[in-house]
């Protein structure tokens, strides 16, 4: 039987994740975070000191995987539930080196295109809707300023101990955005046949209830 796929993609912070989540449950679809996996190949590298240079060597090694527990997705090094671990800013950045790497990339899009024939999904990532799901029933652009996303961010983290700043995180924003953009394979675009979805001047309802709408129009 096919199955339903919604791509999102979009820069970071954007609310992909957010929104991906209130929609899927809404719709009873299985929400796949992409990006995940990339943080979890990063966390692998770092955790045994392989510089990106030789990842393609290792990545072999790597076990990813994905485990939907009441609805929500935990991300697997082998058997270690490693889910919280990947969050630091660290592995963000290191997780935008990494998935520059295509070894890295290959390995993934095998992963992702199963999850896709196998269930009902929202997948959100990069490159979803362009390479991973070209044929994908719904694709949708998800973005917002890089100051209106570095503002989020900085809201979301000012209550932790060790907050960066706002200038940290919006420089942060910016380098990872122009990382995903610029790199050789599967850069950050939006496809063709693609939504756009600005949502700089929308709440987080507001877009998730966009999305739902363009979603239920479209399947
Ligand atoms: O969405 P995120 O910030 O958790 O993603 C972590 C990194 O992985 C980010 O720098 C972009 C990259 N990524 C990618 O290249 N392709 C995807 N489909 C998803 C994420």
């Amino acid at each position: 039987m096919k199955t339903i796929n919604i791509a999102i993609d979009g820069p970071a912070g954007a609310g992909k994740s957010t929104i991906a989540k209130m929609v899927s449950a809404e719709m009873g679809y299985i929400y796949v975070d992409t990006g995940a996996m990339y943080r979890a190949v990063a966390l692998y590298l770092t955790e045994n000191n392989i510089p990106d240079e030789e990842a393609e060597k290792h990545v072999d090694e790597v076990e990813v995987s994905l485990k939907f527990v009441d609805g929500t997705q935990r991300v697997y090094l082998g058997d270690r539930d490693v889910s919280d671990l990947i969050r630091t800013p660290e592995i963000s950045m290191a997780a935008s080196r990494t998935s520059a790497i295509p070894a890295v990339r290959a390995r993934l899009f095998d992963l992702q295109q199963k999850l896709a024939r196998e269930n009902n999904i929202i997948m959100d990532g990069r490159d979803i809707g362009t390479v991973v799901l070209p044929y994908a029933d719904v694709k949708i652009f998800l973005t917002a300023s890089a100051e209106e996303r570095a503002k989020r961010r900085y809201k979301e983290l000012s209550e932790k101990p060790d907050c960066p700043s706002y200038e940290e995180i919006l420089k942060d924003i910016i380098q990872r955005d122009y990382n995903d953009m610029n790199r050789e394979t599967a850069p950050l675009k939006q496809a063709e046949d693609a939504v756009l979805v600005d949502t700089t001047e929308l709440t987080l309802e507001q877009s998730a209830a966009r999305i739902a709408e363009i979603i239920k129009e479209r399947v």
